[in-house]
């Protein structure tokens, strides 16, 4: 089996067949407008995603890195501030948090959620931490409001990356909603995906939302007024805006199908295979199938392969042992976050798999 005729973990041109004549609607509104960058879309946009949300305010920019970039700014770090994060969720806080001159400092993760939780946290703290960078990772939601209380008693301010769990709940309120501000990406994998790059910042802090204003556009109070240095170009088009505005109408109905299809995985797997890391409630929202193996990846994903079934690994490097950077943690221990970065592994999980293909991962995944 080549690699090429495996089925993929993502699919996002299925995405923009299903939905073909909102995206070229879109597509025609926005050329026929003449505004290709921060038109009417894009403001409407906004709205629409700081509703949905559940926040005063939504600011679009370019992608997902830059939106934690500017978020770490925005809630007041300084370059030398050192940035809580955890270290199995892609390097994407640690590069952004770097770029800003911050000092990336990691926490464990707790084993059943893979994501930080207060235990984690409090265990890892120091006094040079003025913020902590929570990714709902795989789509589900951290213990987010007992962090945020940790976080705040101590005065360190919380960004939440949710690239990947857009629309997730937690007692009553979407992810997003908890942290000083929230980061979002909307790369064309991603459960709200753009045809291209795109992310945004949400907050319901005036003066948060008022800097990554600024500094998305070169640090312009007014036109070519600078009033904030720091700034870039870091904008979300007119047309990228134009296909999320019509893609978001269907974003609870696409997580829902995302988060039966993980229930169905995990109905299916052999508890001595694995589990998988997911949850069956609106605190998940399917944006990856995690399968963490009980014992030999490898094995697995060679049979997975053998029936057709292409995996992925997410991820496959830890934060704090990338060869950019690890010299500067050779004495750092993660156990939990060690062992899992050599057990995940993730399998096909796109809202527009077919119950066929579904079934087929299932029998695949029974026979593991
Ligand atoms: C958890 C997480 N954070 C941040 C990012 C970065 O987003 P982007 O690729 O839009 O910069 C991604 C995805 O790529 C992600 O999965």
């Amino acid at each position: 089996v080549t690699e090429r005729s495996l089925l993929p973990v993502a699919d996002p041109q299925r995405a923009l067949v299903a939905g073909s004549i909102e995206v070229t609607q879109a597509f025609h509104r926005v050329i026929a407008s003449g505004r290709y960058v921060h038109g009417e879309e894009h403001a409407a946009f906004e709205n629409e995603l700081a509703q949905y949300v559940g926040v005063r305010h939504c600011i679009g920019v370019a992608c997902g890195t830059d939106a934690l970039e500017l978020a770490l700014h925005a809630v007041g770090c300084q370059p030398g501030d050192e940035v809580l994060t955890a270290a199995n969720c892609g390097a994407y806080a640690s590069v952004a948090a770097r770029n800003a001159g911050l000092r990336p400092r990691y926490a464990d993760v707790d084993p059943e959620t893979l994501c930080l939780s207060p235990s984690t946290i409090q265990a890892a703290l120091g006094p040079g931490v003025r913020a902590a960078v929570v990714t709902h990772l795989y789509g589900r939601i951290a213990d987010i409001d007992s962090i945020v209380t940790v976080c705040h008693e101590r005065g360190i301010a919380v960004v939440e990356d949710c690239a990947q769990a857009i629309g997730a709940r937690w007692k009553g309120r979407r992810a997003g909603s908890f942290g000083d501000a929230a980061a979002f990406s909307f790369y064309p994998t991603k459960n709200l995906a753009a045809v291209g790059d795109g992310g945004a910042v949400t907050t319901d802090v005036p003066k948060v939302a008022d800097t990554v204003r600024r500094l998305r556009q070169y640090g312009w109070g007014e036109k070519y007024s600078i009033t904030m240095p720091g700034g870039r170009n870091s904008r979300l088009d007119e047309l990228q805006a134009a296909i999320l505005r019509a893609r978001l109408h269907h974003l609870d109905e696409h997580n829902d199908r995302r988060r039966r299809i993980v229930g169905q995985y995990a109905a299916a797997l052999t508890p001595s295979a694995g589990r998988f890391v997911a949850s069956p409630g609106a605190d998940f929202v399917g944006h990856l199938a995690v399968l963490l193996a009980a014992s030999d990846r490898a094995e697995l994903r060679a049979s997975l392969a053998e029936a057709g079934i292409g995996t992925d690994i997410h991820y496959p490097i830890a934060d704090h042992r990338q060869p950019a950077w690890q010299d500067e943690y050779s004495q750092v221990r993660l156990p939990v976050t060690e062992d899992v970065v050599g057990r995940v592994l993730t399998v096909p999980c796109f809202p527009e798999l077919t119950d066929d293909e579904v079934s087929w991962i299932c029998e695949v995944l029974r026979a593991l």
